[in-house]
């Protein structure tokens, strides 16, 4: 027997004991009983008969939901669940809400660094002067605008808004062309949105202001006037802390179309299309709607007992990454109660109650509010109609969405990951189809 054989503690991970026997080469296992070798086991056996395969083919377990599975590289920010942090290159993201504008972050998450002032002047005037529709656009947009929320009319008008202005497929261009054509996407879709907003109640567009900021430029066309300096600050201090946030679902959606090549816009089709549902962008307006139903902070209990009961989702509560308080819902909390107003009191009473009523009737959870809950207030105090709510955040997060289109671009492999086959097993003989009489065939054949 091999004098001080290579062994594996006890503690050992699997992943850990597979690359050590990976790279050692071994082909077989010895088997020990009290110190005696009684025999040996073929690895190749072993795989045979248990199908054994390296942990990282088919091995593990997927998480449900992707959780904590890491799918690329990013160099333009990350969060961090458990300390309540999260950052834009190497700043912290709530510090940049603090203290810079959305247009200087838009720079940082382009450039990878924060512009000087002529840097910024430059930049801030070259977006804003992208900011018009372009024609044919213009012209489809009444029509367009009549069947659907701001935010559906979004998803088809980027489609347009690619087709029109003849975009490629990013496998076909350099970064150059990318990078222009995600600027003006960025420049024009708040000007979409207003438009949509306003065509949907009747109103004509109104024309984008190439002096303002992009947040109070587009308050001033959704709303048809000049914002009060503090509402367009609140609001584009919002537009900052949203972004970019690590892998969410619409992010990774629009890396995955980017993957394949496809255009800009497909890919900014696809994330619009995630960024809709409840669970991601879709819940500032329903975290309104809540504390309208909740009405008063006396009534917040019951009412949130029963909702917990029925198994219903609280809106503005949970998030998959952060187990500690959203430090976008502390800020926009803070941001809140310096607007003032009753509907920041009972906000924070009902966030109070739900927290204790999260804690006690799902134990363990760690659910806290997320930034959506904050957000509707902040919005609705800040004169957002609830329509414009999610596109709101769509304005600011296409900026978020479009640098990773870039990323993905420039360091490009197709994602294609694997899945797991739970299905009856294969191969089941395929039965001939069974005869249908004539009369019964629906639907009819053309
Ligand atoms: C954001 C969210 C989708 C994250 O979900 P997740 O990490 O996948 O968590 P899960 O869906 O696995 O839920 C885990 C448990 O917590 C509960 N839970 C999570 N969020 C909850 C919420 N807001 N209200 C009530 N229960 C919640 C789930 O019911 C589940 O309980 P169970 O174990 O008894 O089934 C989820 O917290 C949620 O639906 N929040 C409400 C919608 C929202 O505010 N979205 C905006 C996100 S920024």
């Amino acid at each position: 027997m091999t004098a001080n054989p290579d062994v594996l503690g006890p503690d050992e991970e699997v992943d850990a004991a597979w690359s050590s026997l990976a790279h050692h080469q071994y082909r077989h296992l010895p088997v020990v009983d009290e110190h005696e070798l009684v025999g040996v086991v073929s690895l190749r056996d072993l795989m045979g008969v248990a199908r054994l395969r390296p942990a990282d083919e088919h091995g593990t377990e997927i998480p449900a939901g992707l959780e904590g599975v890491v799918a690329a590289e990013t160099a333009l920010g990350d969060v961090r669940g458990e300390e309540g942090f999260f950052h834009y290159r190497q700043y912290s993201a709530v510090e940049l809400a603090a203290r810079r504008s959305l247009e200087d972050v838009w720079y940082l998450l382009l450039e990878g660094e924060l512009p000087d002032g002529r840097q910024a002047r430059r930049f801030a005037a070259e977006v804003a002067s992208l900011r018009s529709m372009p024609p044919g656009l213009a012209v489809m947009l009444p029509e367009v605008a009549q069947r659907g929320s701001p935010f559906e009319v979004l998803r088809t008008a980027v489609s347009l808004l690619g087709a029109e202005l003849g975009w490629r497929p990013t496998h076909d261009i350099d970064g150059v062309e990318l990078r222009a054509q995600t600027l003006r996407l960025c420049a024009v879709v708040p000007t979409i949105m207003a438009a949509a907003h306003n065509l949907g109640a009747g109103r004509p567009p109104v024309e984008p202001r190439a002096e303002l900021s992009a947040t109070a430029n587009y308050l001033w066309m959704v709303t048809g006037s000049e914002p009060a300096p503090g509402h367009a600050r609140a609001v584009e201090q919002y537009q900052i802390l949203t972004i970019d946030h690590g892998f969410n679902a619409s992010t990774f959606t629009a890396r995955v179309i980017t993957s394949t090549g496809a255009d800009l816009a497909a890919a900014v089709c696809g994330a619009i299309g995630a960024l809709s549902g409840p669970l991601h962008g879709g819940a500032p307006s329903r975290a309104l709607a809540m504390l309208d139903e909740i009405g008063s902070a006396e009534r917040a209990e019951p009412w949130l007992r029963a909702a917990v009961d029925r198994g219903d989702r609280v809106m503005g509560f949970g998030h998959r990454v952060y187990k500690t308080d959203d430090p976008r819902s502390l800020f926009l909390r803070d941001a809140a109660r310096s607007l003032g107003g009753p509907l920041v009191d009972l906000a924070a009473q009902v966030e109070r109650t739900a927290v204790d009523v999260l804690a006690e009737m799902k134990p363990g959870r760690r659910l806290f509010t997320n930034v959506e809950f904050y957000a509707g207030v902040v919005m609705y105090t800040c004169g957002i109609p609830r329509d414009m709510f999610t596109p709101t955040f769509a304005a600011g997060r296409t900026i978020g969405w479009t640098a990773h289109v870039i990323e993905q671009a420039a360091h490009n492999r197709l994602i294609r990951p694997s899945a797991r086959y739970t299905g009856p097993p294969p191969p089941a003989p395929v039965p001939d189809p069974v005869p249908v009489p004539d009369g019964d065939r629906w639907p009819a054949r053309r």
